[in-house]
């Protein structure tokens, strides 16, 4: 991987796999030890492989060990326990220099007295880069940040800060590529324009990245996969559509999804060898094609918006549930329905076509592939399949 010399010394180009590198975390742990407070552990034994050239979301809440998983790859933290390896080299003990990894967090330090443009040079020049100048020129076009160039640091706004902190990560142009909610702070339409530029120079870089995210459209639109955390922990690792059409748990179910899956409570009723769940007191069951459950057994049930279809009337035999709408809004591309459920206190979202308008009180049956009900254990939230 290099930039092209010559005629057009900014083009960028991955003309060798050598400069990709997987990135692979084996039982990683952080535990910090706080002065007079108990102890607390972070991160919580991550295994994680990453190929090369691949770009991972971490997504997860505030607080779940994101930022202390991204600190010890980039070396800014000690491993508590586990390795880092890059390609085939274990990082884990070395400084954080030494590592090939290139950080784009927001906070690192630019030289107040030198213009963005110096900072953004600094490193290059001290290392001899041949087209240092027209690589800076072409990300911060691409970034469209060039009227920052000639500003000092001390005149950036957050946003724009932000940019300044992702180009110089990119232009460092690392085989490990990590970036801490490198967008943040942008406005909506900047986020979005920097959102597709960042994956279009990621793919021509071919950089294995990571980005830290608590914001799923950002996880779901830049991802090759994601790995959801919670609790110091990776809940699941999977593509985009492995996480959302097939979750681990109730929390990814929950975590990931827009509008956010219904979670109703359920009980078990295995008929003919087939798997029916009774919803709310009476009011009809949907079919799953979980089987490892018994019958009686208390559920928690998930169907996303997305999976529930809606017809107009009273339920008859088969599966169905009978609801009255409570809610309609009408959002221009779709509906959005809210139906109560005899015996439940919350309501269950459809997403429903535009041309269908509803209206309060009317009497509905919901209904649902029987692979798009997940069931979920009530007490840990496990995915019972
Ligand atoms: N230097 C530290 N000392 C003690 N606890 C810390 C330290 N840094 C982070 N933590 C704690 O570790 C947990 C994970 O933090 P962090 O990795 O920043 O989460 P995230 O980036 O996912 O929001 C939080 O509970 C946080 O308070
Ligand atoms: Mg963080």
């Amino acid at each position: 991987m290099s930039f092209t010399r010559g005629r057009d010394a900014a083009t960028i180009t991955t003309d060798s796999a050598a400069g990709a590198q997987s990135l692979t975390l084996d039982s990683l742990v952080k535990t910090y030890a706080a002065r007079g407070r108990e102890e607390f552990t972070a991160v919580k034994g991550i295994d994680l492989a990453i190929e090369p050239g691949e770009l991972v979301a971490l997504l997860g809440p505030s607080g779940c060990g994101k930022t202390t998983t991204l600190r010890m790859i980039a070396g800014l933290e000690t491993v508590t326990s586990g390795s880092i390896t890059i390609g085939d080299r274990e990082i884990s003990d070395l400084p954080a220099a030494k590592r090939g990894v290139g950080v784009g967090f927001e906070s690192y330090a630019l030289y107040p007295p030198m213009s963005i443009r110096e900072n953004l040079l600094y490193g290059l020049k001290a290392r001899k880069v041949a087209g240092a100048e027209q690589m800076v020129d072409s990300i911060a076009a691409r970034l469209e940040m060039e009227d920052l160039l000639s500003l000092r640091p001390a005149a950036l706004s957050s946003g724009q800060k932000q940019r300044v902190a992702l180009a110089r990560a990119l232009v460092r142009n690392p085989p490990v590529l990590l970036l801490d909610e490198p967008l943040s702070h942008l406005d909506a339409s900047a986020r979005n324009r920097v959102r597709r530029e960042l994956k279009v120079l990621q793919r021509e870089f071919g950089y294995t990245t990571i980005v830290v995210t608590h914001d799923q459209v950002e996880a779901l639109s830049l991802a090759d996969r994601l790995a959801v955390m919670a609790n110091g922990v990776v809940q699941q690792f999977g593509t985009p559509d492995e996480v959302f059409d097939d979750p681990a748990n109730l929390f990814v179910a929950q975590f990931v999804g827009e509008p956010q899956i219904n979670v109703l409570p359920g009980v078990v009723r295995i008929v003919d060898g087939r798997t029916r769940v009774e919803i709310g007191s009476g009011a009809g069951y949907l079919e799953s094609s979980a089987s490892s459950v018994r019958n009686g057994e208390s559920v928690t049930v998930g169907v996303r918006p997305q999976d529930c279809s809606l017809a107009r009337g009273t339920r008859e035999d088969g599966a169905g549930v009978g609801a009255e709408v409570a809610w309609f809004e009408h959002l221009l591309e779709f509906g959005l329905t809210t139906s109560t459920v005899r015996g439940m206190e919350e309501g269950i979202v459809t997403v429903t076509p535009a041309q269908d308008i509803h209206e309060a009180e009317e009497r509905v049956v919901l209904t649902a592939s029987p692979e798009r009900v997940y069931l979920f254990d009530t007490d840990n939230g496990d995915r019972l399949r």
